[in-house]
């Protein structure tokens, strides 16, 4: 693991966008992994700015979502389909259909799960997979667990992640299930970049790179990853040894 620490959410974000906008012009339709949350925005703004500048084009990009609501129409402002779209996708010349999630409504999980894990393996894999992480550990939105999982799956979100993210949700109860990508199927990008940034994830990072790989912090398993970079600022590194 290589652990960079930035001044600011800003700089990382530039650091990063750079980084996928290289890739981008070394393989125009390389298959992205993508994330929600407040960690990847100034990274898809950074994206947003050079592609403005004409730098870069994500006409024949593939991306897949780590993640997605149960119970959530795909079109409540909420939803990370919807998040995405606010974020980046209506701000570059994506196709819409290169972009994937996993739909939280299927009503059979199980081959919706199977569907999009099928998928990802089809286009080739992930070259390219952006990571947040959850104050409890979790990526994607694998929450602390008995075993590492492989394929996507329904999860139950832990209390914590409810309460991290129930302020998104103003006069209603925000979703108590998800369906997210696996550890092992995270694991089987070909490179990784995670972003974390602030006081509240201090912890968490703390023990994925210096504690013991396990399912109780489900982000620990990146140490097992060839070619992963942590990016941080001087709050979230602030526990490191
Ligand atoms: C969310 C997402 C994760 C994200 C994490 C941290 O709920 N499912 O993919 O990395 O929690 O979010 P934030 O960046 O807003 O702190």
């Amino acid at each position: 693991m290589k652990v960079i620490t930035l001044n600011d959410e800003n700089e990382i974000g530039k650091v990063i966008g750079d980084y996928f906008c290289t890739l981008l012009r070394e393989n125009p339709a390389a298959v992205l992994g993508l994330a929600t949350g407040a960690s990847p925005i100034p990274t898809y703004q950074r994206m947003i700015s050079r592609f403005n500048a004409g730098d870069v084009s994500f006409a024949k990009v593939r991306t897949f979502n780590l993640d997605e609501y149960c119970n959530l129409p795909a079109t409540h402002p909420q939803s990370y389909r919807s998040f995405m779209h606010a974020q980046l996708f209506a701000q570059v010349d994506i196709a819409q259909n290169n972009t994937h999630f996993l739909d939280g409504n299927a009503m059979d999980e199980a081959a919706e799960c199977s569907r999009f894990d099928a998928l990802i393996e089809q286009l080739g894999g992930v070259d390219l997979q952006l990571l947040g992480i959850g104050r409890n550990g979790h990526i994607g939105f694998n929450e602390p667990a008995d075993a590492f999982t492989q394929g996507s799956f329904k999860v139950q979100l832990a209390p914590s992640t409810l309460e991290a993210n129930s302020g998104y949700f103003i006069d209603e109860n925000m979703p108590t299930h998800a369906m997210t990508m696996g550890v092992g199927a995270i694991l089987r990008a070909k490179e990784i970049l995670l972003v974390a940034t602030g006081a509240a994830k201090a912890e968490a990072v703390r023990a994925m790179i210096q504690g013991e790989i396990t399912p109780q912090l489900p982000a620990s398993a990146l140490q097992n990853h060839p070619k992963v970079t942590i990016y941080l600022d001087p709050a979230a590194a602030s526990l490191l040894k």
